[in-house]
């Protein structure tokens, strides 16, 4: 095969997936994947993190054949997704980012009409596990339409896997929905991928990220920025955010690493002994604190990290509020 960009054994099985030098440029001129190539291999449970607008849903329409690269060649388990796309296709379960289904049909229907798709017959007892595993059983017979936001996510997610795909991609599978769905939905990814099945998370909570992948790759504007285990990439990584209000002057030590904004400071610790002594630092300098928080940094602050800029100040940063509920989020999401 004519990939001779990727070093590997040649013993090694082929990878779930392939990305081959991706570009992809929108009408318009909007370069929104610029020279993307990573493997995943088989068994892996792999994150793709990005900001807003880094590319995420575009790698993933490319990958579900939805969009045409504008060079570069994807596979799946070796089936090129365009010379070969009902391979690939059939390879892949993909859970998308926005909520498209047909509000006409019943959730029984929506999965075996996906079934049928697939050319899978006699596909309902496998339907009826998936039901299950969901909390959809007693939705079986609902309409589509009657559906709130959190049950139709619920639906793309076994509407995904009717077909026993081993490759299982799932885009924000998370962003806007409830705890309950949440716990329910990585428990079963969890397990699947115990099972062998590969899977690709696309977020923008590094937490969750954090909990769940072997592997993460950083996207920031349609090229990866970070590819590494995801120990090995927020190891030694300032990860944790101590906020506090004060009216009190800062020590020198304590100042030259926070980001102040008005009354309130943040500042970057590596562990639980950093924040200790930035405690112990700030009380001997007689500094009175109110509404001391510790989160976790966002992603914004550890793509700023990775790519070398320093983590202070910036029009990008988040403030404290939104960056703690994503925190408290992630924590919900536990592994
Ligand atoms: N169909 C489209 N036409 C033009 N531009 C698009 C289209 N889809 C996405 N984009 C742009 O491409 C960039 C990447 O978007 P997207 O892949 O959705 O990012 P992400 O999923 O990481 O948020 C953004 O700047 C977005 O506005
Ligand atoms: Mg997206």
């Amino acid at each position: 095969m004519p990939h001779t960009a990727h070093a590997g054994t040649p013993a090694s099985p082929l990878p779930a997936i392939r990305f081959d030098q991706v570009t992809k440029t929108y009408r318009g001129g909007l370069r929104a994947l610029d020279g993307v190539s990573f493997d995943i291999q088989q068994g892996e449970f792999f994150g793709l993190l990005g900001p807003n607008g880094a590319g995420k849903t575009t790698l993933i329409s490319v990958l579900a054949g939805l969009a045409r690269a504008s060079s570069g060649r994807v596979s799946v388990l070796g089936h090129d997704v365009v010379d070969d796309y009902a391979a690939a296709r059939k390879a892949l379960g993909i859970v998308p980012q926005e909520l498209v289904f047909d509000p006409f049909f019943s959730v029984r229907e929506t999965l075996r009409i996906q079934s049928g798709y697939f050319g899978v017959k006699h596909n309902d007892a496998w339907i009826d596990e998936l039901l299950h595993e969901l909390g959809l059983t007693d939705k079986a017979g609902a309409n589509m339409r009657q559906l709130s936001g959190g049950m139709k996510r619920r639906v793309l997610v076994a509407q995904a896997l009717v077909h026993r795909p081993p490759v299982i991609v799932l885009d924000e599978p998370t962003a806007g929905v409830d705890v309950e769905l949440r716990q329910t939905l990585w428990q079963f990814i969890a397990r699947l991928n115990k099972q062998g099945h590969t899977v690709l998370l696309t977020t923008h909570y590094l937490e969750e990220a954090e909990a769940l992948c072997g592997r993460i790759a950083m996207l920031k504007t349609g090229r990866v920025v970070a590819l590494d285990k995801t120990t090995a990439l927020l190891s030694g990584m300032a990860s944790t955010m101590l906020r506090f209000k004060t009216d009190d002057a800062l020590p020198p030590a304590v100042a030259e690493l926070a980001r102040v904004t008005g009354r309130i400071a943040q500042v970057k610790a590596h562990d639980a002994t950093e924040v200790e002594q930035l405690l112990a630092t700030l009380r001997q300098a007689g500094v009175r604190i109110e509404d001391l928080e510790i989160g976790r940094a966002d992603l914004e602050d550890v793509f700023l990290q990775i790519m070398g800029g320093e983590g202070s100040a910036g029009p990008g940063a988040k403030p404290p509020a939104e960056a703690a509920a994503a925190t408290a989020q992630s924590l919900e999401a536990g592994a």
